[in-house]
């Protein structure tokens, strides 16, 4: 660690505000010789753990006990209070990003001010936030269920024994979401709207449409906190986005994707968050993809074991030099396939769309290295009201159903839906728009195609998509359907 030179630049120690107050005081007095000892902390920073295999070895581990306390804590203050537990989930509420990278940089911030809110609340200062691993442990972890722990949210759509659907979390799919070289693919893409706090749309990468997205369905849907924005009603929330954070660590620190350099991502400034004082607080998103190698660590969260063989571990200052660098990410289309007609599915009722195709392209992209992806853009897609069903997604495989194996070859991925008419309406304080809000989702489908094609399945002129709504495990979905407007297949570079 000795080689770490974090404050090298003035400039961005002002942005900082992630240490203690008393280490930056130490420095901000200018004592040079006290980096050791910051360098000392930053070693020593607390490590977010797994939820439940705490849980297995001790009930009452002190995570655990610290959580349940900072909950109960938090539940006592009056909502007035910007660190009562109401008053953060209204931060959520009124301000929270999705459906474009910002929702990663936003809700790690999120996570890092209601953790040092936590630890106020104890005076447990070694406090980490845990994670809910649902690739180890599919069910909502068992401390979320005892009905007299304020760990307890009545308003979930789901038992301690139901799993979540592998579709969404099952090992093979969240590896080919870790493998995803590009940040838009893996993070989702730029806001559509220039007023990104306003209407922040963008196309949902695979990490917010797949995981993200279901487990918040999964735990939620219908009508459960989970399945809105005030979802972090529900503690079992901050355990779930903190996972996300921890394959968003490994994704850039292990296996050594960049995030984009893109200026309106990394000059953005999050202003909606409050600190353990209650007083608000600016953070830049150049800070945040900083966090995981300053502030907390997380123990090994996510498949390590079965991607040992690719883990290049830039250490030290070469991996905080890769993370304030960055690379671009911009995906630039062409050629395009594409069907811009109204497609409707539900649950029971599958749709299979033929794509018109040149295969010589598709093939040139195939062999055209890691910056050259084959993506399918689902977009103009209803946000279904209920939110209780999501979607398998394959490749000629017309006979696909809800059961069909994620290890079958033409398995692409799945995609599920996280919104909130209501509050997206006063987020914008636009007037409702006509008919249902609409989303989009990006599933780059490189690596499966390239297999299709070394089996020789990929000469035809036509490419078959099937979307196939399933209702999240153990309910029956209501029936409503899925609706899109258009289906891409196209060769993107970047
Ligand atoms: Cu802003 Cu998963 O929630």
């Amino acid at each position: 660690m000795g080689d770490v030179s974090l404050f090298s630049r003035r400039d961005f120690l002002k942005g900082l505000g992630v240490l203690s107050a008393a280490n930056l005081a130490l420095w901000a007095g200018g004592c040079e010789s006290c980096l050791q000892q910051i360098q000392t902390q930053i070693q020593n920073r607390p490590t977010r753990k797994n939820i439940q295999t705490l849980w297995a070895a001790n009930p009452s581990d002190p995570i655990i006990t610290t959580y349940k306390a900072a909950v109960a804590a938090m539940k006592a203050l009056p909502s007035s209070n910007p660190i009562s537990w109401e008053a953060q989930a209204q931060i959520h509420n009124n301000s929270c990003k999705h459906h474009n990278w910002l929702w990663l940089p936003w809700h790690r911030a999120y996570l890092l001010y209601f953790e040092r809110i936590c630890r106020k609340v104890t005076g447990d200062d070694s406090f980490a936030l845990p994670y809910w691993n649902w690739n180890t442990h599919p069910a909502v972890p068992d401390p979320f269920w005892d009905t007299s722990s304020s760990l307890y949210d009545p308003n979930r759509a789901v038992t301690q024994s139901d799993q979540a659907d592998a579709s969404y979390i099952g090992t093979s799919v969240l590896q080919n979401i870790l493998n995803e070289p590009n940040f838009e693919l893996f993070a989702s893409s730029p806001p559509t709207s220039s007023d990104v706090h306003d209407d922040p749309d963008g196309i949902q990468g695979m990490l917010e449409a797949t995981p993200h997205n279901n487990i918040h369905e999964f735990v939620g849907c219908p009508g459960g906190d989970m399945c809105s924005f005030i979802s972090p009603r529900d503690p079992v929330f901050y355990t779930h986005h903190c996972m996300l954070d921890c394959m968003w660590a490994h994704w850039n620190n292990d296996l050594n994707n960049p995030n984009t350099n893109d200026s309106s991502w990394t000059n953005f400034s999050i202003t909606d968050f409050v600190d353990e004082n209650g007083n608000a607080v600016t953070v830049s998103v150049a800070t945040t993809v900083l966090f995981p190698i300053l502030t907390y660590q997380y123990e090994p969260c996510s498949l390590m074991g079965a991607q040992a063989g690719q883990v290049k571990r830039l250490e030290g200052k070469a991996l905080e030099q890769f993370l304030r660098t960055g690379a671009p990410s911009k995906l630039e289309f062409g050629p395009r396939f594409e069907i811009r007609k109204a497609i409707t599915a539900q649950v029971g009722k599958p749709a299979t769309i033929a794509i018109k195709v040149d295969p010589g392209a598709l093939a040139t992209a195939l062999g055209g290295g890691p910056h050259t992806r084959l993506v399918l853009t689902v977009a103009d897609v209803e946000v279904p009201e209920k939110r209780d069903f999501f979607v398998r997604v394959f490749v000629n495989k017309p006979d696909a159903s809800g059961e069909t194996s994620i290890e079958d070859p033409h398995y692409a991925g799945s995609f599920g839906f996280f919104f909130d008419e209501a509050a997206m309406k006063s987020h914008s304080g636009a007037a409702a728009m006509p008919g249902r809000p609409r989303t989009g989702f990006l599933v780059d489908v490189t690596p499966m195609l390239q297999k299709l094609n070394q089996a020789g399945s990929l000469s035809s002129k036509e490419v078959q998509v099937s979307l196939v709504p399933a209702p999240q495990p153990h309910r029956e979905a209501t029936g409503e359907p899925l609706t899109l407007g258009r289906l891409e297949l196209a060769v993107a570079r970047f």
